[in-house]
């Protein structure tokens, strides 16, 4: 079947960094577009980071406006979207494993449509191998083109063809995007998108994009109005927050300087992620140190402890220089937590480069990690560096580390044993429905036996008992 359009990425473009302003987009829907969706029902998995969940947000915001209904049901569908990952094979290889399975849905309903949007599609590799390959699929989209997917349904509505439409220029700022948001207490706040770093072993400056900073104000207004529908926490996303601002040609305006700002609004909760240690600020810690809604909480990943790996890596940093920086946070924040991203069997890691990592675990008194055996990436530096390591030996690797940051998780919360904490309730705990859970300032989870009625409220919790992954605590009362 000949494809509507067929515009596939291009790695070479998805790689080239330009001066060029970027620009912003207001989301509008057509008129032709308002009911396309009226009566009928689709069905979004999403893969991956926080990102992607914010995005597939989006994406149900737009669907849901021209009159789409969301259903968990994948037999009662009509549209079924894949928001994919890129960040390691075994991410790619679920979404493969899925599109097989859907298949046999198709036969059922030869009217469904099956999409795969998301940091895939910004693969070369990846285009190639559905249209070879996974011929149900009908739509394509990419990171670049979400507030387009309305007028690709329009194009699909009705006739048997596909589309296959993936930007690889450097990405635009779309603003107005309609959401509907997981949780009516936590929300997910874009403040910029791509990545300008080229770690050598990271697909995402690829699949996302240059880095783009939203306007200040535009995030000030997102915010002001989360807080009047009463949003208790907001996570500022970014792939690398440190760097927000530095794209802006007619004013200086950085992350210290947005934390400052957001710390003057009344949401009563701040996180971010992504940091990177290289821009990590002492204006940033500064502002950190004011505490009030900015949680004491830091995700900052180091990837390696050896000096070798990390230039390999293009970590601009040294194992030194991020110790430094963990003593300067930990001064500034008393009692902060500090979590991180390591891989292993990184290639030409060695034995004694592996040992480092061990070490700067320690040191650092990291309360949490999120450990990767490397994977190697499609166009990606690294995915050409010469690898020795057989994959057994990183296998080991990687439950050696795991050992040391369990232990380290768990002491994160001992400390916390007898101590009062203020724990803003998600809902009931998954293996056990008379269990409430949610999460301190700093970021530990909590379960505490109370009611329906405390979920998304912030309470006060006794903790009796620490356990490896979470802490036991007893309502003392509501806060609020
Ligand atoms: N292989 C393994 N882990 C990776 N990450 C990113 N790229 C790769 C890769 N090719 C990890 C990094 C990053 C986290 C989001 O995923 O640790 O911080
Ligand atoms: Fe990937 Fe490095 Fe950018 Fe993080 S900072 S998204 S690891 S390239």
């Amino acid at each position: 079947m000949k494809p509507s359009i067929l515009n596939k990425p291009e790695l070479k473009e998805a790689r080239r960094r330009t001066k060029e302003l970027v620009s912003t987009i207001e989301f509008s829907i057509p008129a032709s577009a308002m009911h396309l969706g009226d009566g009928k029902r689709y069905t979004i998995h999403t893969y991956g980071c926080q990102g992607n969940e914010a995005d597939t947000e989006r994406i149900k915001g737009i669907l849901e406006e021209i009159g789409y209904a969301y259903t968990e049901d994948e037999t009662k569908s009509d549209l079924i979207i894949l928001n994919t990952c890129a960040i390691r094979a075994n991410a790619e290889n679920k979404v493969f494993g899925e599109l097989g399975r859907l298949k046999h849905l198709k036969v059922a309903n030869p009217n469904l449509l099956l999409a795969v949007g998301g940091c895939m599609p910004q693969e070369e590799v990846v285009v190639e191998k559905i249209l070879k390959t996974y011929h149900q699929v009908d739509l394509v989209f990419g990171t670049h083109n979400i507030h387009k997917i309305v007028e690709y349904l329009e194009i699909l509505s009705g006739k048997k063809t596909k589309v296959v439409e993936v930007e690889s220029q450097q990405g635009d700022v779309v603003e107005q995007l309609p959401a509907i948001r997981t949780s009516k207490h936590k929300a997910w706040v874009n403040i910029m998108f791509g990545c300008d770093e080229f770690c050598t072993y990271c697909i995402v400056p690829y699949t996302r994009g240059k880095e783009r900073s939203r306007d200040p104000q535009h995030i000030l207004d997102e915010i002001d109005q989360l807080v009047q529908e009463g949003y208790q926490e907001i996570t500022l996303l970014g792939q690398n927050v440190n760097s927000y601002g530095l794209d802006f040609q007619d004013k200086k305006y950085s992350f210290a300087m947005l934390l400052t700002d957001i710390q003057a609004t009344s949401i009563p909760r701040v996180r971010f992620t992504t940091s990177h240690p290289k821009d990590f600020s002492m204006d940033l810690i500064d502002v950190l140190s004011k505490g009030k809604n900015l949680m004491p909480y830091i995700h900052l990943p180091v990837q390696s402890g050896s000096n070798k790996i990390l230039k390999m890596m293009n970590r601009k940093y040294t194992k030194e220089s991020y110790l430094t920086l963990i003593q300067s946070i930990k001064q500034a924040i008393p009692g902060v937590s500090i979590t991180t991203d390591i891989i292993v069997g990184f290639p030409g890691e060695t034995e004694e480069d592996f040992l480092e990592t061990l070490d700067l675990v320690k040191h650092a008194g990291f309360e949490g990690a999120y450990t990767f055996i490397f994977s190697p990436r499609s166009g990606t530096p690294a995915a050409m560096y010469e690898d020795f390591t057989p994959v057994e030996e990183k296998k080991t690797r990687l439950q050696r580390l795991n050992v040391l940051v369990n232990e380290q998780f768990k002491s994160g919360n001992e400390r916390f044993e007898g101590q009062e904490v203020q724990v803003l309730i998600d809902g009931f705990s998954k293996t056990n429905q008379q269990v409430l859970s949610g999460y301190t300032p700093h970021n530990k989870l909590v379960n505490v036996v109370g009611d329906a009625s405390l979920i998304g409220k912030t309470i006060s919790v006794h903790i009796k008992k620490a356990k490896t992954w979470s802490l036991d605590g007893e309502l003392l009362h509501d806060k609020t």
